[in-house]
């Protein structure tokens, strides 16, 4: 990955800025949460916004569901910007002992698809009761 992107948690002024910069994202990124930007210099370049849960029995944990990722500028992709992301949460989980990291993903988008691959998820198909397979869940197990 390209030296001059920086990896970490957003501030929360951070986070306002691209809800401002990025209106769509006020559908993803909620309060509270993580939220993990990729940065060069003052620009955002990719933004990760992920929340805690619990999962039930048997399990009793929690998990961190990845409800948004994002690599905002196309020139930027397929150089693991988004990987880069991932580990972080990933890193977050397990310092915060949660059970897995989760993220949903439709069917037709083959680069999520394959970040998930690549950082080892497992690819789990949605299916819906009429039959039609929307999407995956993908999960890592801490
Ligand atoms: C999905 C997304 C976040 C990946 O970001 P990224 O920084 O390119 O991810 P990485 O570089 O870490 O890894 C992506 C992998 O997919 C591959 N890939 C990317 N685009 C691809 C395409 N169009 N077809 C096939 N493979 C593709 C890359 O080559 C890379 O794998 P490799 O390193 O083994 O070659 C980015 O494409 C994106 O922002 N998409 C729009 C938002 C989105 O769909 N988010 C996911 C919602 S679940």
């Amino acid at each position: 990955m390209n030296d001059n992107i920086m990896i970490r948690l957003g501030t929360e002024a951070e986070k306002q800025e691209l809800l401002n910069t990025h209106p769509h994202v006020k559908n993803v990124i909620h309060d509270n949460g993580y939220f993990i930007i990729a940065k060069i210099e003052d620009t955002v370049v990719g933004y990760l916004w992920a929340f805690k849960r619990d999962i039930p029995a048997p399990v009793e944990q929690s998990e961190i569901f990845i409800n948004i990722i994002e690599v905002i500028y196309t020139n930027l992709r397929c150089q693991g910007v988004a990987s880069a992301m991932v580990k972080k949460i990933i890193e977050i989980a397990e310092r915060e002992k949660a059970y897995q990291v989760r993220a949903y993903c439709d069917i037709g988008n083959e680069p999520s698809h394959r970040l998930w691959l690549k950082n080892k998820f497992s690819i789990s198909p949605v299916k819906m009761p009429n039959g039609s397979i929307p999407g995956s869940f993908v999960s890592y197990v801490i």
